[in-house]
């Protein structure tokens, strides 16, 4: 099944080896800025069925790879399907975001939650991988995803996204337990969505754990952190005879970079309120970092993105460990031939 890679600098970067220059890919990197993507997206109809269609997800995967010439494809769906495959109603409801008909709120919500099987109701995930891998033949390293079980519950419970997390939180303090055992069920959930991934085609591994930073210190580490663990010690760290490695993001989690390199993971994502020098001081070679360029950077000017990349590659200093991207998702507003002058800035600076 496999075709060996024509570029792994992202694999040998996550590994912590040394490359000729620094690897760059971006999050959210197929999406509304493209207009092509707007384009495929129309075609299908609406954001789900494009994702649900393996012809149309492969398409939109790659065309950031064609543009750009990353290196690294992430494969394109979004971290709701598995609520969705438990049974949550996702929809898409134009302007407002992702929305869910049966939020879960009580014990009986809990507990009828089922564990999908990924070769059942997350067949067309594993099918559009399975694509798209094919389809890069070779040309870079396929990333797979999930979200946090922490995130997902905050979708879950509140049914949709939110400012303030009432529900969530509201269950966090007064039924600790409950969410406990959603949170459970979802880990156990995600593990076997990404290792269905791995065994489907994918190379390397993300956790977004968007929402994680609106907790405290003591409760990230109880209904975030511990789960993320549960699931980096629950993957499949090797295929085809090479290691997967497993990357986690915290949004706004910059002080518990330590605690999260702990978990043994490969690498983390790292957004742009943390400084990399700190990042990489507080993490002591335990991992690779992933980031920082914060995503507004590419609203200036071709002049200011250029200093502004320095700005991050010299935060990051000598030495192996760093891929590049930005500290969140590209924005949907942003002009692509901008992300053309992030890359190429890269490319150049970073050259060895
Ligand atoms: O990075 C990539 O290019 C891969 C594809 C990807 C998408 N979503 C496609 C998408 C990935 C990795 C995600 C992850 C995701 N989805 C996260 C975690 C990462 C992050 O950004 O923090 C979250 C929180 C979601 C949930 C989600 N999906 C939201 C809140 C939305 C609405 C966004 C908005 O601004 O309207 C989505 C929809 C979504 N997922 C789009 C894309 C390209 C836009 C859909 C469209 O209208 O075409």
């Amino acid at each position: 099944m496999s075709t060996p890679l024509q570029n792994d600098l992202y694999l040998r970067a996550l590994n912590r080896e040394e490359t000729p220059r620094t690897p760059v890919w971006v999050m959210r990197q197929a999406g509304r800025y493209l207009p092509e993507y707007l384009k495929v997206r129309k075609q299908a109809g609406d954001f789900m069925t494009l994702c649900s269609t393996p012809d149309l997800a492969c398409e939109v995967t790659l065309q950031p790879i064609d543009r750009f010439n990353l290196d690294a494809a992430i494969l394109f769906s979004d971290i709701l399907t598995i609520p969705d495959a438990m049974g949550l109603g996702l929809h898409f409801e134009t302007g407002e975001g992702p929305k869910f008909s049966n939020p879960v709120r009580t014990a009986a919500d809990v507990e009828k939650l089922p564990v999908p099987d990924p070769a059942q109701s997350l067949q067309y995930v594993m099918d559009a991988v399975s694509t798209i891998r094919r389809e890069l033949n070779g040309r870079v390293p396929l990333i797979g995803f999930s979200g946090s079980p922490w995130t997902l519950a905050t979708y879950m419970v509140e049914g949709g996204g939110s400012k303030d997390f009432s529900k969530v939180k509201g269950m966090l303090f007064s039924e600790p337990a409950l969410l406990h055992k959603m949170l459970d069920k979802t880990a156990q959930s995600v593990i076997s969505y990404l290792n269905a991934q791995v065994e489907s085609g994918a190379q390397a591994l993300m956790v977004f754990d968007t929402w994680g930073g609106v907790l405290s210190p003591a409760n990230y580490r109880e209904f975030s952190l511990r789960y993320m663990q549960q699931i980096v010690d629950g993957l499949t760290r090797e295929a085809d005879g090479r290691k997967v490695p497993v990357v986690l993001f915290t949004k706004n989690g910059g002080q518990w970079l330590d605690i999260m390199a702990d978990t043994g993971c490969d690498g983390l994502g790292v957004d742009w309120t943390t400084d990399l020098a700190d990042a990489r001081a507080r993490t002591g070679g335990k991992v690779a970092l992933q980031g920082n360029l914060d995503p507004s950077v590419l609203y200036g000017s071709p002049e200011s993105i250029r200093a502004q990349v320095k700005t991050v590659l010299d935060s990051y200093g000598s030495g192996p460990g760093h891929v590049f991207n930005l500290g969140h998702g590209i924005h949907q507003f942003v002009n692509p031939e901008h992300l053309g002058v992030m890359v190429e800035a890269v490319r150049e600076q970073s050259a060895r």
